[in-house]
């Protein structure tokens, strides 16, 4: 999966896609990441990005000359992927989403920031536009690294133990079970003994039926 970030302040993605499972993904060549700086698409001397609203009102929006730019620059040189932007305004994000997307060989995101994106880039260059959340951001960067970090964990070979991610809560509409480690017991604090029984089987129903307690709890929506 070969990811290509659009951002105007691309020092926000550094931290959260530079550790971990995406570290060791890019490493091993799983997954690749490509910030391009939308400044270096900018207009003029300046290098504008951004300009007041039509009509009047609060806050800049960026310009659609830099962005359509960098697109076409991503799509010519990388492959003709996908574009997504990160939006409050989208459709809401899924584990399903998540699956889907990552059957993709490359993804653009591109990082909304000020009012948004003129609304000439989401009508012709936008494929997915895409909301993590009923709330707003500052901008779609952390938005862009919950994407990237949701999919990588799903490419063959990411994750060291197949299974996990399959586990993970929301695969299979459910809730993941709770988890325990060592020790056993701790301030008379105890772990379910059906857990440390090494029956393989009646652990499988257990979490299942965990798995099943959990989610009619928290999350009755997800079985309906
Ligand atoms: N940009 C700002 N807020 C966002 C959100 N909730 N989801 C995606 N991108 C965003």
């Amino acid at each position: 999966m070969n990811f290509h970030i659009v951002s105007a302040v691309p020092e926000l993605l550094e931290s959260p896609l530079g550790h971990s499972i995406v570290k060791r993904a890019v490493k091993n060549e799983l997954v690749s990441i490509h910030i391009h700086d939308l400044r270096n698409f900018g207009i003029g001397a300046n290098k504008q990005i951004d300009d007041y609203q039509f009509g009047g009102g609060a806050g800049m929006v960026m310009m659609v000359e830099p962005l359509d730019k960098c697109i076409s620059y991503i799509k010519d040189s990388f492959g003709d992927h996908p574009v997504a932007y990160m939006t409050p305004d989208g459709d809401r994000y899924t584990q399903s989403m998540a699956n889907k997307l990552s059957l993709e060989s490359g993804l653009i995101i591109i990082c909304g920031h000020y009012k948004g994106i003129d609304q000439r880039v989401r009508d012709h260059l936008v494929d997915y536009e895409i909301s993590i959340g009923d709330y707003v951001l500052s901008g779609g960067e952390i938005a862009a690294s919950v994407l990237v970090d949701s999919i990588s964990r799903l490419i063959p070979g990411v994750i060291n133990d197949a299974s996990s991610a399959l586990t993970d809560s929301f695969q299979d509409d459910l809730l993941a079970p709770p988890v325990f480690t060592r020790p056993a017991s701790y301030n008379n604090w105890e772990v379910p003994d059906i857990l440390l029984s090494g029956h393989d089987a009646k652990i499988l129903e257990w979490r299942e039926q965990m798995a099943l307690e959990h989610t009619k709890k928290r999350r009755p929506d997800l079985l309906k």
